[in-house]
């Protein structure tokens, strides 16, 4: 693969029709008009803890179909699939990939399928330069290795058949996000694949983010895994605050999130009304504040690099107390934003929720990088905000209206 070559552009692959018009032109037609072709197929990763939330999001999407692949995976075919960006029920799709190719089949059963299959990517996509090929599995919580081996030999095959690399493919979120990686989806039925950037996919790796274990004989809480993931997440907007960074963390308590900024080499303060787990006592770079975040005044002469919140309550409250506080925040300093939904249902009103924080934050020069659903996530989102930088080019944290991007 010619590895570090920047993609060029690259589209939907959907195909115009450009009929011309002969009512007009007072000729008779030889042949009638030919039909517009059917949307193209989109894979789309829905959580699944917004399962009973899929048959509107498809409505939304204006799909004619949709086919429940795997675990969590939908094969859909968007009218327009701008939509998966601006629709307000985006940012309940966690990842998504057009598909370029497809191979509806059971591999198991079909002899030769890794020569076939490789034999065939390569045929259609080396030409594209992908910057790196990954394979994912449309089921990857599986006991059977079969489908994990597989995608392993299918990579190495298709690897071996790409031009040679200028340089190896590189690590996962190493990536350019912006550049086109050839992602693919497989399983008991069949193979998916597209050219997609990370950053559009929403994602370094094929179906989502890095999975990250949340029971290690250290975890505190599964808080900790949460903001191991956003801080990979955000590599797709941004690098994550240098090593030695000052966070300011809201709603800290059990330490979870604490203990994994501070494994990090990052310094913390940390603020809960609750205190934090034992083993947190004595931490050099930790400052503990027992108290509410929203009568906890810093030392006058602080900057923090980064603000955490992951406060329950009403997630408005909790934009406010993150809000009074940004005045102690570097310009171009990072918040990241736990949105707690729970008991709030529909689409429309999920929508709603965020679309207000995100007002708010935006009145208080917090600009939206990013929202997503991340891995430990449950009736929550995540939210990255940058204090008054230069923006970055992101085409999904355009704030200009109520349906936020993901
Ligand atoms: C989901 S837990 C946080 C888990 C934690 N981030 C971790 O990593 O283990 C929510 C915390 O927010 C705290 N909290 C909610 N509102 C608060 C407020 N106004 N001031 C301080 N703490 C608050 C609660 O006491 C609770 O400990």
């Amino acid at each position: 693969m010619s590895i570090r070559q920047k993609a060029g552009p690259f589209s939907d692959q959907r195909v115009e029709s450009h009929t011309l018009s002969l009512e007009h032109a007072n000729v008779t037609p030889l042949n009638p008009p030919t039909p517009s072709p059917p949307p193209s197929p989109w894979l789309l990763r829905i959580p699944e803890i917004f399962a009973d939330a899929v048959p509107e999001i498809i409505r939304r999407l204006d799909s004619p179909c949709c086919t429940k692949l795997g675990h969590e995976y939908y094969l859909i075919r968007p009218a327009a699939p701008a939509a998966l960006r601006q629709a307000a029920v985006a940012r309940l799709v966690r990842w998504n990939l057009p598909v370029h190719h497809s191979w509806p089949c059971c591999p198991r059963s079909m002899p030769g399928f890794v020569e076939k299959a490789a034999q065939t990517l390569a045929r259609k996509f080396s030409a594209r330069h992908p910057q790196s090929l990954l394979i994912g599995l449309l089921d990857p919580g599986s006991r059977d290795t079969y489908y994990k081996k597989l995608a392993s030999n299918l990579r190495g095959r298709t690897l071996q058949l790409f031009p040679p690399p200028a340089l190896p493919p590189p690590e996962s979120e190493d990536q350019d996000p912006e550049a086109a990686t050839l992602f693919c989806l497989l399983g008991k039925e069949g193979l998916f694949c597209g050219l997609h950037s990370p950053r559009l996919a929403n994602g370094f790796y094929a179906g989502g983010t890095r999975f990250i274990s949340r029971d290690s004989a250290t975890t505190i809480s599964r808080a900790g895994a949460k903001i191991a993931e956003a801080l990979h997440y955000l590599r797709l907007h941004r690098p994550p605050p240098p090593a030695h960074a000052h966070w300011l963390e809201l709603g800290a308590s059990p330490g979870g999130m604490t203990a994994e900024l501070l494994a990090r080499g990052y310094r913390v303060t940390a603020v809960d009304r609750a205190p934090l787990h034992p083993r947190l006592a004595g931490s050099p770079a930790l400052h503990f504040v027992c108290g509410d975040a929203a009568s906890f005044h810093p030392p006058p002469d602080i900057r923090y690099d980064a603000i955490l919140s992951d406060m329950n309550g009403d997630a408005r409250d909790s934009i406010r107390s993150v809000l009074r506080l940004t005045k102690k925040l570097q310009p171009g300093g990072l918040v990241v934003f736990t949105l707690k939904a729970g008991g709030v249902g529909t689409p429309d009103e999920i929508d709603h929720l965020c679309g207000s924080v995100i007002a708010l934050a935006a009145a208080g020069g917090l600009r939206l990088l990013a929202q997503t659903h991340l891995t430990y996530n449950r009736h929550e989102f995540t939210l990255f905000f940058e204090l008054g930088a230069t923006a970055h080019s992101n085409p999904r944290s355009d704030t200009s209206s109520s349906s936020q991007p993901r």
